[in-house]
């Protein structure tokens, strides 16, 4: 279907003059440059609902005028995105991970900082927060002292995102009591607080974390290496290169041994399969060299 096509078909009551197939393309063209995120034709009535809001406060009348500014105006230009962005996610979302977590490179992880050693962990397009979160209370364990104990040590968590009013719920760290509950009781009981008739994380869980506004296509200011990556779910909404290129700076940024978890749908390929041993069902661990 041409976009043509697919405006006439799907924006049924929306003058072209206000939006039309090239102020479509326009917004996704710029959105895939800055961003990495593809939006196909079929998109075109998710960008108007998203952007529209954008485009009254700007105080211009159609998108034409809005694009022109999303072109020149950086800070616009990221309001856009992030507006564009979609940051469904949810606690312990694909179990598995958290069960390859827990079994397999926990032991090694609680070791390395018994010995005194630091451990990295980056959850990259955290969103909301759930996902770290679910990463956290896992390493930590269900032993409240054993797990207090671990926090002492050098132990951090990246969270980034690019989505800065995701970010802000998951510094926030509340959810509802129902929200929370995919995660196994004994975790919960020991890392959350039920107040309020709110699910709060507690402070020694937020104190491990750093929330960061980062876009993944851009330059990453990090310097050490990571010893688990989660990225699931991210790289979906990018083309190949870009998923390609992105897996491989994850390669070069794990510590040999360390592990990389990417989404259900979302597969290594190019350059970096050379560097990542699959272990498990999306799950991938660094090779020594
Ligand atoms: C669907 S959520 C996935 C959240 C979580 N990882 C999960 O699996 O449940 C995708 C997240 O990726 C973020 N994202 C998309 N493109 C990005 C980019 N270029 N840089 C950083 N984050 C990006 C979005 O803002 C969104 O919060």
């Amino acid at each position: 279907m041409s976009i043509a096509n697919a405006f006439s078909s799907s924006l049924p009551g929306i003058s072209p003059e206000v939006y039309g197939p090239a102020d479509f393309k326009a917004v996704s063209n710029i959105v895939h440059a800055h961003a990495g995120i593809v939006l196909p034709q079929g998109k075109a009535m998710l960008v108007y609902s998203r952007l529209a809001p954008l485009v009254r406060e700007a105080g211009v009348g159609t998108f034409a005028a809005f694009v022109e500014q999303m072109r020149v105006d950086e800070a616009q230009r990221m309001r856009a995105i992030k507006a564009l962005t979609t940051n469904h996610t949810f606690f312990y979302r694909e179990a598995h991970h958290f069960e390859h977590l827990a079994a397999v490179a926990r032991p090694e992880l609680v070791s390395a900082l018994e010995r005194g050693e630091k451990v990295r962990i980056w959850s990259a397009g955290c969103s909301s927060g759930e996902e770290t979160w679910s990463l956290l209370m896992t390493l930590l364990g269900p032993d409240r002292p054993a797990g207090a104990v671990l926090a002492k040590r050098n132990l951090r968590v990246l969270a980034s995102d690019l989505a800065t009013h995701a970010l802000t719920k998951a510094r926030a760290a509340t959810y509802g009591v129902s929200e929370i509950e995919p995660v196994p009781e004994p975790l919960r009981r020991a890392w959350a607080q039920v107040q309020g008739g709110e699910a709060v994380i507690g402070d020694l869980v937020r104190d491990l974390v750093r929330f960061r506004e980062l876009n993944l296509l851009q330059d990453w200011p990090m310097r050490g290496r990571f010893d688990v990556i989660f990225c699931r779910n991210v790289m979906i909404y990018f083309d190949n290169p870009t998923k390609e290129r992105l897996v491989e700076r994850f390669a070069e940024m794990l510590r040999p041994g360390g592990y990389l978890y990417i989404g259900h749908s979302e597969r290594v390929t190019g350059p970096a399969a050379r560097l990542l041993a699959p272990v498990g069902p999306t799950i991938y661990q660094r090779s020594a060299r």
